[in-house]
């Protein structure tokens, strides 16, 4: 039977990844999976992730199964660090989930249970996956003009007329901070006339955030989330500790429903539900570290201190890169890289210049152009910027 699978699609993130694994030049530069990287190429195990997990190894007495929705120390942990107190717990049912990619899965899921006849409004362009964990979770998905190539900045005007067409119970899936792939976020006034228009339409929010720290700072990159859980009756909120713990490979992920109280315990049973149905228990090694960090005040300091200084490489690559563009294009064009936050950007370009940018300079960046700056270093990035000025 295995003869009529069709060929699997390839995932165009996945792809320029492999690509990089496979080029023997040491000169190749990797722009394209949104993984941080040092000075020296290196994902490093954050310090205070290397101690929880000390802590862990001397104190955990067993490893039997949590419960469906993993650990309530995570849910708390989590929840304060996303919500900071602006929500009642009383109106959250948390699960964890197999990082942020099945956290958005589960929310996805618990929609089509809910209301299998909801749309899911999402940004164009958007995270591949978003289109592809809606339409598996059996949603159909109704795309919504963002950005704009031209300013760099969000296209309000398309953006607003595509989501006059939501319906009570449509979903608009919003990214928390540091757009992926665009860099373009929300401002204040763009997140109160989403709140606005999510109560008139009573259109349900579903909030992706998985850089929550690499944009302007903690507490910041989540004030948007956190105004729509404030003013939102229900909210899905998918968050991941891949990249601001740097535990990408254990998948701690978590899944976070706003409910009325009254319906936070249905709430909570399905997703223990449907867990049961796909993963049965969460992974908890992640999960555990994260719950770790955030309840000793020595490991929670070590680790912002650690995003803090993450924070600061990538913005300061991307303040280099914007400077060293605009001496090598002569122009201001890519003058909206530094508008933008966290590890992307999108500098445009075809297939043939994508493909040219890789071949003739060994610049790997994802189709459309976009950029991770984390896999920059200031000593590359004169190189990247002469090479994207020849191309692009
Ligand atoms: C990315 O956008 O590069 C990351 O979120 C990694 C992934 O899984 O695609």
């Amino acid at each position: 039977m295995f003869d009529r699978l069709p060929a699997p699609r390839q995932d165009p993130i996945l792809k320029v990844m492999q690509m990089f694994r496979e080029d023997p030049r040491d000169t190749k530069v990797d722009l394209g999976v949104g993984v941080y990287k040092d000075d020296t190429g290196n994902t490093p195990v954050m310090r205070a992730v290397k101690r929880a997990e000390r802590k862990l190894v001397e104190s955990q007495t067993t490893k039997t199964y949590t419960a469906l929705v993993g650990d309530p120390a995570f849910h708390r942990g989590m929840t304060d660090l996303l919500l900071a107190g602006t929500v009642l717990a009383e109106r959250i049912a948390a699960a964890a989930a197999t990082g942020g990619t099945g956290a958005v899965r589960l929310g996805m899921e618990l929609i089509r249970a809910a209301n299998p006849d909801a749309r899911v409004f999402i940004s164009t362009p958007t995270w591949p996956s978003h289109n592809t964990l809606a339409e598996k979770a059996g949603l159909t998905v109704a795309p919504y003009r963002y950005y704009d190539a031209e300013t760099g900045g969000i296209d309000r005007k398309g953006m607003w007329e595509d989501l006059d067409a939501a319906r009570p119970g449509d979903v608009v899936l919003l990214h928390g901070c540091c757009h992926n792939p665009t860099g373009a976020d929300l401002t204040p006034d763009d997140w109160r006339g989403m709140a606005s228009f999510l109560t008139e339409r009573g259109v349900l929010p579903f909030i992706d955030t998985a850089y929550q720290g690499f944009g302007a700072g903690l507490a910041e990159d989540a004030a948007g989330l956190r105004h729509i859980a404030a003013t939102q009756p229900r909210m899905i909120l998918a968050a991941s500790g891949a990249k601001n713990f740097g535990l990408y490979r254990e998948r701690a992920g978590i899944t976070l429903v706003i409910c009325p109280e009254d319906e936070r315990a249905t709430v909570s049973g399905t997703l223990g539900a449907l867990n049961r149905a796909s993963i049965s228990f969460p992974p908890d090694h992640g999960a555990r570290i994260i719950s770790t960090i955030l309840s000793d005040p020595a490991l929670r300091a070590d680790w912002e201190a650690e995003l803090t200084d993450m924070r600061d490489r990538v913005n300061g690559l991307r303040r280099a890169l914007a400077d060293a563009l605009r001496d090598a294009c002569g122009s201001d064009r890519f003058g909206f890289l530094t508008e933008q936050k966290g590890m992307f950007s999108v500098l445009g370009g075809t297939e043939q210049q994508i493909a040219r940018l890789r071949d003739e300079f060994g610049v790997y960046v994802v189709g459309g152009g976009r950029l991770n700056m984390a896999g920059l270093t200031l000593a590359s990035v004169p190189r990247v910027a002469k090479a994207i000025a020849r191309v692009l």
